[in-house]
């Protein structure tokens, strides 16, 4: 079985010295160094070249080096092949980590104190116990799960909002577009950790911030393609957004002269929410292999038609 690698070539280099101690029969290839295309039977990348499956006959699966697939563009890969994202235990941590750090920051108002220090300006703007903000998540899968579970520890109500609904002990859950304004109206942060698809494409709009209490607060972690960046700029501006925490643009890198780098209720991160990292994600990888060869479903196995 030969396994072809296009993302980032330091991770290809260091999975290779990986492989060749934990797996030394693996045929392991790194983008652009292919050799005969027709031996490539698994394909791992972030973004994948054009013709895919002309230039790999003998191409079976597809993997994505992360846990979203909006960058393959599922349409242009042939519905014969199989598209597998990642899921391992430190992405989620990561994630867990950044959602605990931006939610603490809005709760605690971080933002406003930064602006405060820039001025000098020694002030309080007071303190709202835990059980009084009520944060909400939008997306309950691997990542959304996992965050509202650490977030309920914090003393936080929190609710959840997926397409299917869910039975969470200790969180409010909200399924589908029916329930969608009942979850809103009752969330002082909200936390985007939602795949990009057709149907969640530009969700974070006028409409949604309209349906939130006057003065929540935003963080989006899913992806830039989420948010109309004007609406929310709008929202900030008259007040009934407070502020907003973004790991994610549309485009990225976000363009010098976008006014989100520099509006003071704006946090930017330039997409480190969380990534894959490299031990556990290459183990994770090989597992699938292991796991599809055998017949077995792979962990993460792609739903063409939901998109994700
Ligand atoms: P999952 O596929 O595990 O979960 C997706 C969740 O979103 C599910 O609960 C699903 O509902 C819900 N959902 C999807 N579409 C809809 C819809 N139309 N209406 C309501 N709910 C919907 O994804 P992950 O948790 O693994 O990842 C989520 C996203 O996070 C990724 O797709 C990626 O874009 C982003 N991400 C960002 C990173 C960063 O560094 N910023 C790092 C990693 C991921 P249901 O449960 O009913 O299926
Ligand atoms: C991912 C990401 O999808 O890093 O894994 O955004």
């Amino acid at each position: 079985m030969t396994i072809l690698y296009k993302a980032e070539p330091k991770r290809g280099e260091n999975w290779r010295a990986l492989i060749a101690k934990k797996s030394p029969g693996l045929d392991f290839r790194i983008w652009p160094d292919i050799g005969n295309p027709e031996d490539i039977r698994y394909f791992v990348t972030w973004i994948p070249p054009e013709n895919l499956a002309e230039t790999f006959p003998n191409l079976e699966v597809v993997f994505s080096v992360g846990a979203g697939v909006d960058q393959l563009n599922l349409s242009a890969i042939p519905e014969k092949l199989r598209v597998v994202r990642m899921i391992e235990p430190n992405l989620v941590a990561g994630m867990v980590e950044y959602v605990t750090m931006s939610v603490l920051a809005l709760h605690r108002d971080l933002i406003g104190y930064i602006d405060q220090q820039r001025a000098k300006r020694w002030k309080s703007l007071g303190n709202v116990s835990a059980a009084k903000r009520r944060v909400g998540v939008l997306g309950l899968g691997m990542l959304g799960l996992a965050a509202v579970e650490k977030l309920h520890g914090f003393g936080f109500p929190v609710s959840g909002w997926s397409r299917s609904k869910r039975e969470i002990s200790g969180v409010t859950c909200y399924g589908g577009l029916d329930e969608l304004p009942a979850f809103l109206g009752s969330t002082d942060i909200l936390v985007c950790l939602l795949p990009l698809t057709d149907e969640t494409r530009g969700m974070l709009d006028a409409k949604l911030f309209a349906a939130l209490p006057e003065g929540a607060a935003i963080v989006n972690c899913g992806r830039g393609g989420h948010l109309i960046q004007q609406d929310l700029l709008a929202a900030l501006d008259s007040g009934h957004i407070r502020a907003a925490i973004l790991d994610v643009t549309n485009p990225e890198p976000l363009p010098e002269d976008s006014p989100l780098w520099s509006h003071p209720r704006v946090l930017i991160t330039p997409h480190i929410a969380s990534i894959a990292q490299e031990e556990s994600a290459l183990d994770a990888l090989l597992d699938n292999i292991r796991r599809y060869e055998a017949g077995e479903t792979p962990i993460g196995l792609v739903d063409r038609l939901r998109g994700y």
